[in-house]
């Protein structure tokens, strides 16, 4: 008789059969950071601080001595520098390019990925440029967007970032600015893209925590539909023939059946977000003693890289290298 439980009978036995398993090599941390001297910790997302630029430099060296090989940046933006045309992501001596530069001379063997995008710097909050029709309705410019992020990723990768991270999901921005940084003389940067970023409501405290949330309408018409999983397969298309080096699906946990699909559609690397929102579920149950905190996120983050995920963005990177 066959009986698949005799490959689960001992630790040692379920050790040498398991198909998936974490390291601290996964995992790319997110963090936060502003102007301030003083570190504040960030209300809709308990267990994550917002830095200042000398805290940011001491935690991404932690979680890089934990094995952790890169971060991510996202800044909050005072309100007086943001502006309609969003010039502050392409500020050579703005908040970005000074972390980039910190991070880099402090920690030389750390992978530095920038998100690009306008939302931080844009007065309306989106990750374009917004224009108001006279009927009142907004439209976000995509080719117009597409030139200021270049000049966004160009100033990134100036400072000295290895990895530029558009998240802002205009249609063609892969190639304008992989056609960009080239012609800089910046071919060793290479592109993540958020090629399947959803128009989801788990983001809500990632917004709180950077003061981003769109002034006015949703994001809905650059982010996809959650409904759609076909179109994922189209934006991976593109984004790999535009010249993408690696590929995002976001957010993760609930999209596991994308980051399947995706998988198997492309062999370049393939990264998942787990969003704020996300993060803020597993959170919150184990603050109420309801579900257990370590086994929860070490099964989520399982389960995100069985689907098909080589790296994992997520806020628990620093914890989950304690656990593992
Ligand atoms: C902005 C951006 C967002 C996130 C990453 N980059 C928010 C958004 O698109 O509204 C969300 C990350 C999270 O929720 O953890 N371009």
């Amino acid at each position: 008789m066959n009986r698949p439980r005799r490959n689960r009978r001992t630790p040692a036995i379920r050790a040498m059969v398991r198909e998936t398993t974490l390291t601290p090599a996964d995992f790319i941390l997110p963090l936060f950071f502003h102007e301030d001297a003083q570190d504040t910790p960030i209300a809709s997302m308990p267990g994550v601080t917002r830095w200042s630029l000398a805290s940011l430099v001491k935690e991404a060296g932690e979680a890089h001595a934990l094995g952790i090989p890169a971060v991510v940046l996202f800044p909050k933006i005072e309100e007086s520098l943001k502006t309609p045309l969003a010039e502050e992501s392409h500020n050579d001596t703005g908040l970005v390019p000074r972390a980039i530069r910190a991070l880099k001379a402090a920690h030389p063997t750390l992978t530095v990925i920038t998100d690009v995008a306008l939302d931080p710097y844009n007065s309306e909050g989106h990750d374009g440029i917004v224009h108001r029709h006279a009927t009142g309705a907004l439209e976000i410019l995509n080719d117009q967007t597409v030139a200021v992020l270049c000049h966004q990723a160009l100033c990134h990768a100036r400072a000295g970032a290895d990895i530029v991270a558009p998240s802002d999901m205009m249609d063609g921005r892969v190639a304008a600015i992989r056609e960009a940084l080239d012609d800089e003389g910046f071919t060793a940067v290479s592109i993540l893209s958020y090629t399947a970023k959803y128009a989801s409501a788990f983001y809500g405290p990632f917004r709180g925590a950077l003061d981003s949330a769109p002034k006015d309408g949703d994001k809905k018409t650059y982010q996809m539909d959650p409904a759609n999983a076909r179109e994922a397969i189209r934006e991976t298309l593109l984004d790999e023939a535009e010249g993408a080096d690696m590929l995002m699906v976001k957010p993760a946990g609930l999209y596991l059946d994308i980051i399947a699909r995706v998988r198997e559609t492309t062999t370049l690397p393939l990264a998942a977000y787990q969003v704020s929102g996300e993060y803020l579920m597993l959170k919150s149950a184990a603050a109420g003693g309801w579900l257990d905190e370590k086994a929860i996120v070490l099964e989520s983050l399982t389960a995100i890289k069985r689907a098909g995920a080589d790296m994992i963005l997520t806020y628990y990177a620093k914890q989950a290298c304690g656990w593992l």
